[in-house]
């Protein structure tokens, strides 16, 4: 099984969690794609989506899958997006993408997060892949320093701007050994919008495809 397979499993194995009538929060990234062409094979049966990214949303709309505004919705039954990294205790780091603050957002509106990821995901601790922070353009020096003082090497993502406008500085280093004291200390730098730390909201399911099937975890 290739990577890609494994992706297609995870995002199979997520259909099980969408019950008749749900309104459902799609993710953003390569396995929550493989997700919105499993969805759309059931798209009678559920509500509407929300969409954490523009590129997810003009997937589900080139489906015909009913998509709604989040203020419209309110509440989000269950929602389903992947992971750069995540843990046994469903600590997720995410936002290889950039799509991190619509994720964050519906994450936190959604009774349940089903994680869907392949098996490298999984990691020990999280940290080897560089966090993702938003930052609003004019804070990107100050909040670069900011997160140097953290112990992090900040890098600017050239040529990148997030669906809100924002900037993203890739840091690596930094230590995430307790990722909710992280979490909470970067979000209080002045000028930052979100990070990909997801322990203050992590998943409350995660399916990992490996080898030998889908692993749930939590
Ligand atoms: C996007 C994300 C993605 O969930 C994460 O990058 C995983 O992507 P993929 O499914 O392509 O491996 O957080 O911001």
């Amino acid at each position: 099984m290739n990577q890609d397979e494994k992706k297609r499993a995870a995002a199979k194995a997520a259909l099980e969690y969408v019950e008749d009538g749900a309104v459902v929060g799609v993710g953003a990234g390569s396995t929550v794609h493989f997700f919105i062409d499993e969805l759309a094979a059931i798209k009678p049966r559920v509500d509407c989506a929300v969409a954490a990214s523009a590129a997810s949303a003009e997937r589900l709309r080139r489906h015909g899958i009913p998509l709604a505004d989040l203020n419209q919705r309110g509440q989000v039954d269950v929602y389903i997006d992947g992971a750069d990294e995540a843990t046994g205790n469903l600590h997720l780091l995410k936002g290889g993408g950039g799509a991190l603050t619509g994720e964050k957002i519906i994450a936190a509106a959604a009774e349940r997060f089903v994680c869907i990821a392949d098996d490298s995901k999984l990691v020990r601790k999280l940290g080897a892949f560089p966090l993702a922070v938003e930052v609003i353009p004019m804070a990107r020096g100050h909040a670069a320093r900011e997160l140097a003082k953290l112990g992090g090497q900040p890098q600017w993502r050239e040529r990148f701007a997030t669906d809100h406008g924002n900037l993203i500085l890739d840091t690596r280093n930094l230590d995430l050994a307790d990722p909710l004291k992280m979490e909470r200390r970067i979000n209080q730098i002045a000028g930052v919008v979100s990070n990909g730390i997801f322990a203050a909201r992590p998943a409350d399911l995660l399916l990992l495809a490996g080898e030998g099937g889908v692993r749930r975890i939590g």
